[in-house]
């Protein structure tokens, strides 16, 4: 058999620890498929001491991960500590800079800084591979990338972070609150370092950026993601969508536009309503899935855990097994030079259906403020639902779900709303996902 592929693995957490058990629980059959086999010649994290899930012993420790791809004794650098930039960025680009491979899982600097690694990597003729960065297990970059190549992509939209689906689907099931689901999924390793990153919706802005860049051909844009997380939603939310046949999920959603001046790109991470009928709303748990709806191959669905030790690992080891059978390729499946520069399309030229949620004062009027906002942005709607009275002078939920129209009449309507002493938090909006 050829000689091993060599790597150094800088970061040994819940993905580091599940690449370490992959690669010695399968080392066997990945030797065969890859053609050789995968060894690990160094490690590096933040404490030496630290009592690990994984047996590190018989492997050689470096504390500066930075020179890790500087050794000869090295091939690749896989790089699972995460952040957009410190130590991990540091890493990256030492790596490529001495010629050196790079995979990752590190959505955030894949997002930040994807295209100066890529361009680094082109040039230095090394790979540079993230499957791991975009939906955990689900080999949704390779999907695209290479088995769904031939099409144009109409849209590109799913769940792309695990802990907020475990967090609203958990909800939905059981009642339990917010910040218990949350503590739940940190414990069982889904959550970011900073889970302000899952629930604000960053974690899956970082991921559509990434896709939709491989969908589209166009460059990676993080800062144009339209984004909103779910730390606003309330249990009462989840009830209300349940009693008119939805469930709420975080959708992130890709798609071509067009304005005057020429091709755009939209890109929107915000909860939605998903109708009980959607494959999406059968997405439970830390799962993941992704629809791409190709102009040849038709509705593509990949679903799968997205996020966790051994699902993460496998999309790592995925990519050490490309790069042991000599596979390069473009990170971005074409060239970053070749990649297009999409403007942001604006939301407000889109059509849908939203549900709209005020909490307001309960008191005479106030629906009909609220109404005649509607009526005078053009607003139509098709449900209103106020439930029950509050306590003596307190606030009550009012939702309303809008007949199809432009979001930017929905705008209108907030706009008229803003201010007014009725609101007493601002409302809430989600658009209801289509067929
Ligand atoms: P984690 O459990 O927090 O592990 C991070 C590792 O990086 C630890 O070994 C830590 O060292 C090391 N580290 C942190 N800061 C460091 C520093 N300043 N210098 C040196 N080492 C440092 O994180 P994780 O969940 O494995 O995630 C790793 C990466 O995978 C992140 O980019 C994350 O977004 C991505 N990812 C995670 C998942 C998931 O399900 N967890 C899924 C997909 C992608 P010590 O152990 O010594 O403290
Ligand atoms: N924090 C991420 C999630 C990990 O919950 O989806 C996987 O990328």
């Amino acid at each position: 058999m050829a000689e091993p592929l060599r790597i150094a693995l800088a970061g040994l957490g819940t993905v580091g620890a599940g690449v370490i058990r992959l690669i010695e629980t399968n080392a066997a059959l990945i030797a065969r498929r890859a053609g050789r086999p995968l060894e690990i010649v160094a490690i590096s994290a933040r404490d030496r001491s630290k009592k690990r899930s994984v047996d590190l012993s018989r492997y050689a420790w470096e504390d500066d991960m930075v020179i890790l791809g500087e050794k000869p004794e090295v091939d690749v650098v896989v790089e699972l500590v995460g952040g957009a930039d410190g130590p991990a960025l540091a890493c990256a680009r030492a790596t490529i800079e001495a010629g050196k491979a790079l995979v990752t899982a590190n959505k955030a600097m894949i997002a930040h800084h994807g295209l100066e690694l890529a361009t680094k990597a082109e040039a230095a003729k090394v790979a540079l591979k993230f499957e791991a960065a975009v939906a955990g297990g689900i080999p949704v970059i390779k999907g695209l990338r290479e088995g769904a190549a031939a099409n144009a992509f109409e849209r590109v939209y799913g769940i792309l972070n695990g802990t907020c689906n475990f967090i609203l689907s958990t909800m939905e099931d059981t009642g339990r609150d917010f910040a218990d689901v949350l503590a739940e999924a940190q414990a069982r390793g889904y959550a970011e370092a900073d889970p302000a990153f899952d629930i604000e919706g960053t974690d899956a802005a970082h991921k559509l950026a990434i896709l939709a860049a491989i969908a589209f051909g166009a460059k990676l844009d993080f800062a144009a993601v339209d984004t909103a997380g779910i730390s606003r939603l309330r249990a009462a939310d989840i009830a209300q969508a349940d009693s008119l046949g939805y469930v709420i999920r975080l959708i992130g959603m890709a798609e071509p536009g067009h304005a005057a001046d020429g091709p755009r790109l939209f890109q929107r991470v915000q909860p939605h309503l998903v109708p009980f009928d959607h494959p999406l709303a059968h997405v439970d748990g830390a799962t993941n899935a992704v629809v791409a709806e190709g102009n040849f191959s038709g509705r593509l669905l990949f679903q799968g855990a997205g996020a966790g030790d051994g699902p993460t690992a496998s999309a790592v080891v995925a990519d050490l097994i490309d790069i042991a059978r000599g596979e390069i390729g473009a990170p971005f499946s074409v060239p970053v030079a070749e990649l297009e520069t999409l403007p942001p399309a604006l939301t407000g030229n889109r059509t849908g259906r939203a549900y709209i949620r005020f909490i307001v004062a309960d008191r005479p009027g106030v629906l009909a403020e609220l109404t005649a906002a509607m009526r005078d942005a053009g607003v139509s709607i098709e449900s209103l639902i106020q439930k029950g009275r509050s306590e003596a002078g307190g606030e009550v939920m009012v939702a309303m779900v809008t007949h199809e129209g432009p979001e930017s009449a929905v705008s209108e309507a907030l706009r008229l709303l803003d201010g007014s002493p009725s609101l007493i938090r601002p409302p809430l909006v989600m658009q209801i996902l289509g067929a």
